[in-house]
């Protein structure tokens, strides 16, 4: 087939979906319109470690318009016992603020209103609270498929706890140089601009339709399904339009599972909206993390030894483990290598992914070190790296399918000025503030999910359906993939009807992992390709009168087991410090990243900047603060927890190399919402050190850390 069309693909459209957001014409997860709907509103837990010894819920039935009261008392009974998602199932209050009743009522003020005049009563046990980094630390499980492990854990994908290559301490105790410093982030949370809310409505007695802002309806209805006992076919979950969700919006589905026993005991639909406070707890969170790091290298500033050893947060209650230590096993040759994990299992709430999950914590603290090895060798920190820059995986060996980090971390260099940069620690002043540059490099996996299926209806009259049940979180999907359909099928973008956001529609993976555009895109490419071969084969090329309906599982990318797939970054940050404050500013983020082929310019850039923010929101803001004594972050709304906001961030600029790899996916892309959020922090601390001399190894960096020395 020859066409003059011009490619949809790498052109920046404008959100197709952007006109109809402005006007507030689509429906958010609580705007979804039903008849006749009741309330629901959440009693927490007081206490946080016990067992629930009564439940006085009188005053509250007694109140005008209460429909009913849900305790573990009296809830209906679930299919499992997951600590998380199945709720008011037993009297064992695990964590602060666990859900152990709930109210619904004729409206949201009602239920509210009756929610805190349940009274509970506890039998308090001692909590434990309190991160630490010594004691009886777990070695978390293997995983078992994506993110799994034997033992029923949640394990983000991370394929060993701990690995090894050749003699660590021995090459250690021989280098010329060593670095040896720990690093630690804190709490944080992901609170995407819209929060979580749920609409349940039961159809049949084992029926259930939920609207909810979800990062996949296919993997989030296989979950809920497993823990109401139903056939996930039996489930309906509708997620058109998602306000952010930055990992929140993935695994933590408790909220949605006792919207839909609150709908079953009511016999109504039933909304809720969980409150910004509640979701400080109800909705995942950021583990904080502490990070050993150890380097050796010689005097012509090889890298000869790297020890990455981290503990991480968990919750007793159910146990995630998050591959904060595997960027140490991507990133830079060395002939002696160690990573580990351990695991600090305390009475708190179940942590989960946030943007980056893993890379970003850990590549604060080797990317950081990599500056204090740098400036120990009184080598350049964009020199040290390309220097040790691997021929392929350092610890499989396999080649990388792409990886153009000298590349992003040369155009970084010199779009920011990189030559005219003096070295020396507190060189710089201008109008009372101390200015200094730093670098930090980044890479996250890119990879192309299976288990992607796409159904296309083409219509004789040139229409094509396609459908696929992914996710728009705010990221451009419903504009990207419409943009990949439409060169696919070799037809104008208008011409292209998507479906997405709903369980009806053929089975798909998350949003997230950075493998979206790459996994769906792929998938639609697969299908289109399967209708344009039977057009032309078998329908003398052109689409018969009744029209052609396919649906086509992507096949599984056979270059996924021959090599490594991953996005690279290096990001440049230019801060200022007021000699007098020590107030730590953003002036300048020069980021240029290595994602392969780009889809959409306008919406890439907007992700990419946006996860750039994020980590500078990383790097001097964010930081949950946890009371021991109540085991409660004290600071649970956002008068507390700052995010960056558009005063704190100057300057910041996108880029990218763009060129498409052979073997990530048939589009050539990789994966870009999570690799810019990767060495934002370590770039911003080692250009505090630059602009300070002072060192700041523990998240986030505040002006009492600064003033202190
Ligand atoms: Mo991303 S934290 O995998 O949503």
């Amino acid at each position: 087939m020859t066409t003059t069309r011009t490619p949809a693909v790498g052109t920046p459209l404008s959100r197709l979906d952007g006109p109809a957001k402005v006007r507030g014409a689509v429906p958010y997860a609580y705007e979804h319109q039903v008849t006749n709907p009741a309330y629901l509103a959440l009693v927490l837990s007081s206490v946080t470690r016990g067992t629930v010894t009564a439940v006085d819920d009188a005053a509250a039935l007694a109140e005008a318009g209460v429909l009913a009261v849900l305790t573990h008392a009296n809830a209906m009974r679930l299919a499992d016992d997951d600590p998380e998602l199945a709720v008011l199932q037993s009297a064992d209050v695990r964590w602060r603020w666990q859900i152990v009743a709930a109210v619904v009522a004729e409206s949201s003020e009602i239920a509210r209103h009756a929610a805190s005049l349940v009274r509970v009563s506890y039998d308090e046990a001692p909590h434990d609270t309190e991160m630490r980094t010594d004691g009886e630390l777990e070695k978390p499980g293997d995983h078992v498929g994506l993110f799994g492990t034997a033992e029923g854990e949640l394990n983000n994908g991370m394929p060993d706890a701990d690995t090894e290559v050749g003699d660590v301490e021995a090459a250690l105790a021989r280098a010329a140089v060593t670095v040896d410093a720990t690093y630690t982030t804190p709490h944080a949370f992901q609170h995407p601009m819209e929060p979580h809310a749920a609409i349940a409505q039961w159809t049949a007695p084992d029926q259930v339709t939920i609207h909810c802002g979800s990062q996949g309806v296919s993997d989030a209805r296989r979950w809920i399904a497993g823990t109401l006992g139903l056939p996930p076919e039996h489930i309906r979950l509708i997620s058109p339009h998602v306000g952010g969700g930055f990992g929140a919006k993935t695994f933590p589905q408790s909220y949605a599972v006792v919207t839909a026993m609150a709908a079953k005991t009511v016999g109504r639909p039933v909304k809720l909206a969980l409150t910004r406070q509640q979701m400080f707890v109800l909705t995942g969170y950021r583990a904080p993390s502490s990070h050993r790091m150890r380097l050796g290298a010689d005097r012509d500033g090889r890298l000869t030894a790297i020890a990455h050893d981290s503990v991480q947060q968990t919750a007793r209650a159910k146990k995630y483990a998050e591959q904060v230590a595997v960027v140490s096993r991507t990133m830079w040759a060395a002939p002696h290598r160690r990573t580990t994990h351990r695991l600090v299992p305390l009475d708190v709430p179940v942590p989960t992914i946030m943007r980056g999950p893993g890379e970003a914590q850990g590549s604060f603290a080797l990317e950081s070190a990599m500056d204090e090895m740098a400036a120990e060798l009184g080598l350049d920190p964009v020199e040290f790296r390309v220097r040790n820059e691997p021929d392929g995986h350092p610890e499989s060996g396999r080649p990388f399918s792409s990886r153009r980090l000298i590349e992003c971390l040369r155009e970084g260099a010199r779009i920011i000025g990189w030559d005219r940069r003096d070295p020396t620690p507190r060189s710089r002043r201008e109008d009372g503030w101390l200015v200094g540059t730093g670098v930090a490099a980044g890479s996250y996996p890119s990879p192309q999910l299976p288990g992607n299926a796409t159904r296309i209806q083409a219509a004789a009259d040139g229409r094509h359906t396609v459908s696929i049940a992914a996710a728009d979180i705010g990221t451009g999907t419903w504009t990207t993939l419409t943009q990949i359909a439409a060169d696919a099928l070799d037809v104008e973008i208008d011409a292209v009807t998507l479906r997405i956001g709903e369980t009806g529609l053929p089975a798909a993976t998350s949003a997230g992992f950075s493998s979206g555009t790459s996994s769906w895109g792929g998938s639609i490419d697969a299908a289109a390709r399967e209708l344009r071969r039977l057009v032309d084969e078998e329908h003398g090329g052109s689409i018969p009168s009744q029209g052609l309906d396919i649906t086509v599982t992507a096949p599984v990318n056979p270059y996924a087991s021959r090599y490594e797939m991953y996005s690279f970054g290096a990001q440049f940050a230019e801060v200022r410090i007021h000699e007098q404050t020590g107030t730590p500013r953003v002036s300048r983020l020069v980021g240029v990243f290595d994602v392969g082929r780009v889809i959409n310019p306008k919406t890439a850039r907007s992700q990419l900047t946006g996860g750039m923010i994020q980590g500078i929101s990383m790097a001097l803001h964010e930081n949950g603060v946890m009371d021991p004594r109540h085991g409660q972050i004290v600071n649970h709304d956002f008068a507390g927890y700052h995010i960056a906001a558009n005063a704190d961030i100057g300057s910041v600029e996108a880029h990218w190399i763009g060129t498409p790899d052979s073997y990530t996916n048939s589009l050539g892309s990789k994966g870009l919402g999570e690799v810019c959020v990767i060495g934002t922090a370590a770039a911003v601390a080692n250009a505090v050190h630059h602009a300070t001399g002072v060192r700041v190894r523990d998240l986030p960096i505040t002006l009492d850390k600064l003033l202190r020395r």
